[in-house]
């Protein structure tokens, strides 16, 4: 298409300032959710969180392992454990430095899968095999410590599922609770939360 010779430069001049606008950060517009302070979960009539899905995709933070060769061979949470939580819960702690209401973190589980590559002997990623998830939500926890919940779409010897009930706490929200250095997050173990924490 042919444009008047004055209005040539107009694409050009639109996507520079477009660039500008982005380096500057103006681009960053909340999420539908986070404006209505909606949760970014739901539960089912039973009370059970339903699996959140695309986690995958959300800011991840760091991955613990505890293989069983150093827990003499049963560890709590054998393999790796990658942690996930909401971009928009994110930016809130990037922002403030706490956890908003509202927030959820996914854990997800994988294997050992080989311990030799051409790097060397190590602890290589095998296959998904387990998930859980925490949720503060002070309306729906409000008497959990914290208000901090825990779920296991996993657990040993039974099928995975596709939605969970709150875990008792003294299962799971007592550890959390006495060891994580952050409001019940153990951000002691996560580069990227630290690294975002404003402040440091
Ligand atoms: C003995 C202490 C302990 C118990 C009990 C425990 N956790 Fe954790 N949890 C940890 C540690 C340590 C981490 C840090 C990451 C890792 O090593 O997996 C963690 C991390 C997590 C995370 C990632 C977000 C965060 O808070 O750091 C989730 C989700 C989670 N645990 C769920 C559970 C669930 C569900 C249960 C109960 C079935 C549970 N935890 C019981 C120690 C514990």
């Amino acid at each position: 298409m042919r444009l008047p010779s004055f209005i040539r430069p107009l694409p050009t001049l639109l996507g520079v300032a477009g660039c500008l606008v982005s380096l500057l950060g103006f681009h960053a517009t909340p999420s539908i959710a986070e404006k209505k302070g909606e949760r970014v979960y739901s539960f089912n009539d039973q009370g059970e969180l339903i699996q959140p899905q695309g986690y995958r995709e959300w800011i991840y933070v760091g991955t613990p392992v505890t293989p069983n060769e150093l827990n003499n061979g049963k560890a709590a949470f054998p393999e790796f454990h990658n942690v996930y939580i909401h971009p928009d819960h994110f930016k809130k702690w990037k922002k403030t430095g706490a956890f908003p209401d509202g927030t959820i973190l996914m854990k997800e589980l994988v294997s050992v899968g080989s311990k030799q590559a051409v790097s060397g002997a190590g602890y290589f990623m095998g296959e998904f095999i387990g998930l859980e998830a925490t949720i503060k939500d002070s309306k729906r926890f409000k008497s959990e410590p914290g208000n901090w919940a825990y779920f296991s779409f996993t657990q040993e010897g039974k099928k995975p599922t596709k939605t969970t009930k709150a875990m008792p706490a003294d299962k799971c929200n007592f550890c959390h609770q006495a060891f994580a250095k952050d409001d019940w997050v153990f951000t002691q173990y996560y580069p990227v939360l630290r690294a975002a924490k404003p402040g440091r």
